[in-house]
């Protein structure tokens, strides 16, 4: 019985950010925990060998081509959904881009560039899904946000408030979802290896040359963690096992929090 809880059998769900790194391996856990995946990302590439390993699991999936910072883009995507599936019991807010820069070397279309893609990108999936999960009376978000959000991270300014920016509009949403049945929440991640990350290091590490003293010896477990340790919490997050729970944001983070005040 308490097991059940956690399963997401027939379960209509949105991942973001699917085609590769934390999202692909959450819609692959998904599809384990019993759910119909939609799979979006720019790549069709990519959507297209995540969905076919969805199948592969004996569930559903549609790649959908989407580029998350345009509004029209994730409208389509919500229709397609709704025309293979009829309902959307989950959304996955995944993807994500980072950037180095400090803010004295900044330009304005950077800083724009991380809020079209990590907060905007939030705000239209959100808007459009909850239009849907409001007819039904029920839906879950979670929203991947980042630990970057909780704790300052010299340099990265702009990814850091975005990222920030997101929690704090998982809480807003949250309270203005409640009433319809509709659970919002957030995920910030620490440090996980994806292909993005270990391109974002490549480029750090050029400008800081101490990156492992900086940030793995940083993390109180003494490494980075694989995105195969974020599921657990997308479908904890996702399933009725968390039926109590919204607005938070859950911080999976090798023990970072514990080094805050
Ligand atoms: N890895 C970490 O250590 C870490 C830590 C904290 C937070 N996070 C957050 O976790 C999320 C996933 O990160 P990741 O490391 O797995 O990234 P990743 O390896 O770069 O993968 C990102 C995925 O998102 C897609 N994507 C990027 N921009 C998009 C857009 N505008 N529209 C649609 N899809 C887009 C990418 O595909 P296309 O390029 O083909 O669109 C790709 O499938 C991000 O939100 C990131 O900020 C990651």
């Amino acid at each position: 019985m308490s097991l059940e809880l956690f399963q997401l059998t027939n379960k209509v769900a949105i991942v973001t950010g699917a085609g590769k790194g934390i999202g692909s391996a959450i819609a692959l856990g998904f599809a384990e925990a019993g759910a119909d995946v939609v799979v979006a990302a720019r790549t069709q590439a990519d959507i297209d060998l995540v969905a076919s390993q969805v199948r592969a699991r004996g569930r559903k999936s549609l790649a959908v081509a989407t580029d998350v910072r345009d509004k029209a883009a994730v409208d389509n995507l919500v229709s397609k959904t709704l025309q293979e599936f009829g309902r959307i019991d989950i959304l996955i807010n995944n993807a994500g881009t980072y950037i180095y820069q400090p803010v004295v070397q900044m330009s304005t279309e950077e800083w724009d560039s991380m809020f079209d893609a990590n907060m905007r990108s939030v705000f239209f999936c959100c808007q459009a899904a909850a239009r849907v999960m409001i007819g039904q009376k029920s839906g879950v978000m979670v929203n991947v946000s980042s630990m970057a959000g909780v704790v300052p991270d010299p340099g990265r300014s702009a990814y850091s408030a975005s990222k920030a920016a997101v929690n704090n509009f998982t809480r807003n949403l949250s309270l203005e979802l409640a009433p319809y049945n509709i659970r919002v929440n957030a995920i910030a991640p620490g440090l996980f290896i994806t292909p993005g990350i270990a391109r974002e290091v490549k480029q750090t590490r050029q400008r800081v040359p101490n990156f492992r003293t900086s940030v793995v010896d940083r993390v109180p477990l003494k490494r980075v963690g694989k995105p195969q340790e974020l599921v657990g919490a997308a479908i904890f997050l996702a399933s009725d096992a968390s039926s109590y729970i919204t607005g938070i944001t859950l911080e999976v983070c090798g023990g970072l929090l514990a080094l805050m005040d």
